[in-house]
């Protein structure tokens, strides 16, 4: 194990300092998109405005003999546009494929300061991360990056989830982990043919009636991902690095992806992925706290000036514990509202 006072060194001499941080940032969707397609490069600055994380795919989705396609063409628009405060992330192939060394070398080399994030796909455990972090900071220093590029995992194998602690507390690296609901689906066997959302056949049956005729009872379907997110949150918290829920595949279902994103967001993360246009604003509705929820947040705040004691609001009990979840929501407001003028009127901010 490393010592703590080794921690924040960097791993190559010239790399840039390991961040002590996780910088604030908006993040409420991590929007893909597949760079191989000019069509879709040429309308990356339109999305710039409209998203908080742009990220260009590489792994699955993107066809073997668009590979490299795909790696040139994100590298074209990372040193084509100026991305301001949106969030320029990247999905490389994973570590154990033929593509993802030339994904993370090009680049780092063409683009090291354009990028914030790379998402690495099916991490199984710390060593994962630790080859990708000193990795980086070998080429950190030899291209002249100025600014740590963070790494963020994917949870998607059952080995993943075993390990997510340790994961999490890998590296300074570390920004966050995303759910990924289809490839831990098939690794740990789970028997559905979906990307994330629930399953109609997961559930709890309601009592017998007094008849014992057993029929007519409710299934009240139950969330498949709960235990996963729950796990995945605590890892991230622990360690003050996010959380997101990852992909939702069926973009005909608008109200089902919002409610598994809204479970997510009442859960402790902080995203989403967009896989789809129609999932940004899902993901901005469900990412930004409830305007009454701000209200009361605020309400909470001002009653307690200092954090401390205990009053009543509206004939409910407010003490520090509750304090604390109100600073949760204003913190989120506030950074909403710096993006957003619309919620900034609707907040009170
Ligand atoms: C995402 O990559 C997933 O497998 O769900
Ligand atoms: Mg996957």
């Amino acid at each position: 194990m490393k010592l703590p006072s080794q921690f924040y060194k960097p791993l190559a001499v010239g790399a840039p300092d390991p961040l002590r941080e996780v910088p604030v940032r908006l993040e409420r969707m991590i929007h893909f998109i597949p760079p191989h397609i000019e069509k879709i490069r040429s309308k990356v600055p339109d999305l710039i405005s409209q998203v908080d994380v742009l990220l260009g795919n590489l792994e699955d989705a993107i066809p073997a003999d668009a590979k490299d396609a795909a790696r040139s063409g994100f590298i074209e628009l990372a040193r084509g546009n100026d991305f301001g405060d949106t969030g320029l992330w990247t999905r490389i192939n994973c570590l154990n494929s033929p593509w993802a060394l030339d994904d993370i070398t090009q680049i780092v080399a063409e683009a090291g300061n354009k990028l914030d994030v790379i998402m690495l796909p099916k991490v199984e455990g710390p060593w994962d991360i630790h080859y990708l972090d000193q990795l980086l900071a070998q080429l950190e220093a030899a291209h002249g990056v100025t600014r740590p590029i963070l790494i963020h995992a994917i949870l998607e194998t059952a080995q993943g989830v075993k390990n997510v602690e340790d994961i999490a507390s890998a590296s300074p690296r570390m920004h966050g982990i995303s759910l990924g609901p289809a490839d831990l689906a098939a690794s740990r066997g789970m028997k559905t043919t979906r990307v994330g959302g629930g399953h109609p056949f997961y559930g709890v049956l309601s009592d017998r009636g007094a008849d014992g005729d057993g029929f007519g009872r409710t299934l009240f379907q139950q969330d498949l991902w709960h235990y996963t997110v729950a796990k995945m949150v605590d890892a991230c918290a622990s360690n003050a690095i996010k959380a997101f829920y990852g992909p939702f595949g069926d973009f005909s279902d608008s109200p089902a992806c919002e409610a598994q994103f809204r479970n997510a967001f009442l859960q402790g993360c902080v995203g989403a992925w967009s896989l789809h246009p129609s999932q940004v604003d899902i993901a901005k509705r469900v990412f930004s706290p409830d305007v009454e929820e701000v209200k009361f947040a605020l309400r909470i705040l001002e009653a307690m000036p200092d954090g401390t004691g205990a009053v009543m609001l509206d004939g409910k009990m407010q003490d520090d514990a509750t304090w604390k979840q109100a600073k949760v929501i204003v913190d989120l407001a506030r950074l909403v509202a710096a993006k957003d003028p619309d919620l900034a009127g609707a907040y009170g901010l």
